[in-house]
């Protein structure tokens, strides 16, 4: 690990993460991490201190662990604590979710489904990237409209968003968890080439012990919270800490 990379200009700065200029390489960018833990479009917001670490080292994990899949991530390399070596890209104002068990948001838009019913195959839905609209959900017509993806690169990228899942799923079986849900984007490097990239961490799925809600593990901890008090934030770091370490130790299928 590179402990002091020397950044090109900063290209882009979100809730949680920054994207720097390569030096000498456009293709390329650096990504870093934030200390920093959101919920509700950026209405709710705390500093999580280690998080950013945590969240390098499950992205890097989990993309290392796709890319041997042959499922093509912006990642090139972990660079050190918080700082991802990725593919630069332009990137999709989408989320694709895929999900296995409906829970959450899905019960709100589909009051008549209860919550724990499975999907098979795993469903999938997107979204449109915009905080002050509270992302709201898109279907194929309004992509191809918007001009962000071809009819075909919409079913490939649905596709895609499937494989990740099940590859994933497995993994987490083999550690006894359950993968419920899954948030993934998309972005297009300078060949134009789509690739699964921002990243997938700690915040980006449901994950549920031995199939238990009670057990949850991931954000979805943080999002219930009524009021965020020091001792939720300490439980929320061991959980995210507790995630990272197990995304090391996942088994291929
Ligand atoms: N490989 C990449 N190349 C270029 N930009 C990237 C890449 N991966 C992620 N990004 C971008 O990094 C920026 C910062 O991410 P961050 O997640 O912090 O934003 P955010 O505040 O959550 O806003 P957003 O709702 O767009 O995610 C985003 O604009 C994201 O699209
Ligand atoms: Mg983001």
């Amino acid at each position: 690990m590179i402990n002091n990379p020397v950044f090109g200009p900063l290209l882009a700065e979100g809730k949680t993460k920054q994207i720097y200029a390569y030096p000498d390489d456009d293709s390329l960018a650096y990504m870093v991490n934030k200390d920093q833990i959101t919920a509700g479009d950026g209405a709710r917001r705390n500093e999580l201190v280690g998080k950013s670490r945590w969240s390098t080292i499950t992205t890097a994990n989990i993309f290392r662990f796709l890319n041997e899949e042959n499922i093509a991530t912006h990642l090139v390399e972990q660079i050190n604590d918080v700082t991802l070596l990725v593919y630069r890209c332009k990137m999709l104002p989408i989320e694709q979710v895929m999900r296995r068990i409906a829970t959450g948001s899905y019960l709100k838009r589909h009051p008549e489904v209860s919550e724990g019913t499975r999907f098979d195959p795993v469903l999938v839905e997107t979204f449109l990237k915009d905080d002050a609209r509270h992302d709201p959900q898109i279907w194929q017509e309004d992509i191809v409209q918007m001009g962000l993806a071809t009819p075909q690169e919409i079913e490939w990228m649905a596709g895609q968003g499937r494989r990740v899942f099940k590859t994933l799923e497995r993994a987490w079986a083999s550690a006894d968890v359950t993968l419920v849900d899954l948030k993934i984007e998309f972005g297009r490097d300078t060949n134009d080439h789509l690739l699964v990239a921002d990243v997938i961490d700690n915040d980006s799925w449901r994950l549920w012990p031995g199939g238990d809600k009670t057990r949850m593990l991931d954000k979805q901890v943080y999002r219930n919270l009524k009021e965020v008090t020091p001792q939720d934030l300490e439980s929320i770091a061991d959980r995210y800490a507790l995630v990272a370490d197990l995304t090391g130790k996942l088994l291929p299928r």
